[in-house]
């Protein structure tokens, strides 16, 4: 039998992955889904309108997108970050996965290195593992609220390091990186030749705690990745751009040619008309995550535990007993009826957490917290059967 490439046989499944498979397709009620990071609001009708009214004329847009569309986004930029950039500074992808692939292929050559936080949403080390790159991890601590530590991240670089990624407000955690950490990171990155990678996509998702757009602090070095999927309800849409240094920003644009032609015209059509539309969607948004937020914190306070008070995105991390594998865990909840994602999905770092999505409605989030909780508070945090 033909084999496939060592690289491609060796990522390892998303650990977030085997708890959906699980629980997918079981009858409502059964298994409270707090596993994903799928926002419940539906798309806003301008943007499904846009989008349908495209589908007619849709035909090959140039690889980096419309003009139109990168002269809006260049505008967002400015209007949201403060951050004046040129359009041909903006290259649009397939959701901000794609534009995460695109630019590290950009810059990994096989044994190259890159700093990715741990925990850290999984895609990240498995694209860079699919180029051949090593993931050299950075922790982020529960007890320092899940904030890296400069001195600790630049410790890390060597002469193979190439890319430093950033992720604030974070997935799993929801971390926002105070400005100051984030300005620091950036200039220790910058001043070793490394690019960071500042993957910014809950930025429009923000509690308390700075905006700390990377971009602000060194335009050379910074590729800023934003997204429609969460500000939007984007998530099927499959929208997302960089912001990359004037250097880089041809060669993203030349490599998404063999790897995507260019972004689907229906879909830049909706993404056009989220820009050019209403934007008080957006609050309301980021309200009803703020509330849930506070609830979750609230009855995982009351059931005794510690938790970091996540400042942005929709995501919460519960301890387990220390040592506890998550994996082993997040398996008996779904006996118990709650799905969450293992912290062994996300790296090491939180390898005795789990994360709960808030990304559900408020009934579903009680319900399936009442049922953690109880299973936490028999189990001793999992550490009895
Ligand atoms: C940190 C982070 N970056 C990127 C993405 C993906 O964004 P998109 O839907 O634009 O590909 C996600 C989705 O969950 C995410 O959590």
């Amino acid at each position: 039998m033909p084999e496939v490439r060592a690289a491609a046989r060796d990522v390892p499944a998303s650990g977030i992955r085997e708890i959906v498979n699980l629980v997918i397709g079981r009858p409502a009620g059964e298994v409270v889904r707090l596993e994903i990071g799928e926002p419940g609001f539906s798309t806003p009708e301008h943007i499904v309108a846009a989008g349908a009214a495209a589908a007619a004329t849709a035909r090959y847009a140039p690889s980096a997108g419309h003009l139109r569309l990168r002269e809006a986004l260049a505008a967002r930029m400015d209007r949201v970050t403060g951050v004046a950039v040129p359009a041909d500074r903006v290259v649009v992808g397939q959701g901000a996965v794609q534009v995460c692939e695109v630019t590290l292929s950009a810059l990994v050559d096989p044994g190259d290195e890159v700093l990715v936080p741990d925990p850290a949403w999984p895609n990240y080390a498995m694209q860079v593992e699919l180029l051949g790159g090593t993931v050299v991890p950075y922790p982020l601590r529960a007890a320092e609220g899940f904030v890296p530590d400069p001195d600790e991240v630049a410790a890390l670089i060597t002469p193979r390091t190439r890319v430093l990624i950033l992720n604030s407000p974070s997935n799993p955690t929801g971390a926002v990186f105070p400005a100051e950490v984030v300005a620091a990171l950036v200039a220790r990155a910058a001043e070793r030749g490394v690019v960071v990678l500042s993957d910014e996509v809950y930025d429009e998702l923000i509690f308390e705690g700075d905006r700390a757009d990377a971009l602000r602090y060194d335009e050379d070095h910074v590729v800023a990745v934003h997204s429609f999927s969460k500000t939007y309800a984007m998530t099927g849409w499959r929208v997302g751009w960089a912001v990359a240094p004037a250097w880089l920003a041809p060669v993203l644009t030349k490599l998404q040619e063999p790897k995507i032609s260019c972004i689907a015209d229906p879909m830049a059509a909706g993404a056009l008309a989220a820009l050019e539309g209403p934007q008080d969607r957006i609050a309301e948004t980021r309200e009803a995550y703020r509330a849930r937020r506070d609830l979750a914190v609230g009855l995982v306070r009351d059931a005794g535990l510690e938790v970091a008070v996540p400042g942005g995105a929709f995501y919460l991390m519960v301890p387990l007993a220390e040592g506890v594998d998550s994996r082993r865990a997040a398996l008996d909840l779904v006996g118990e009826g709650v799905s969450v994602a293992p912290g062994t999905a996300f790296g090491t770092a939180a390898a005795d957490h789990v994360r709960v999505s808030l990304a559900s409605e408020e009934p579903d989030l009680k319900e399936g917290l009442r049922r953690l909780l109880a299973w936490h508070a028999r189990t001793d945090g999992g550490a009895r059967p």
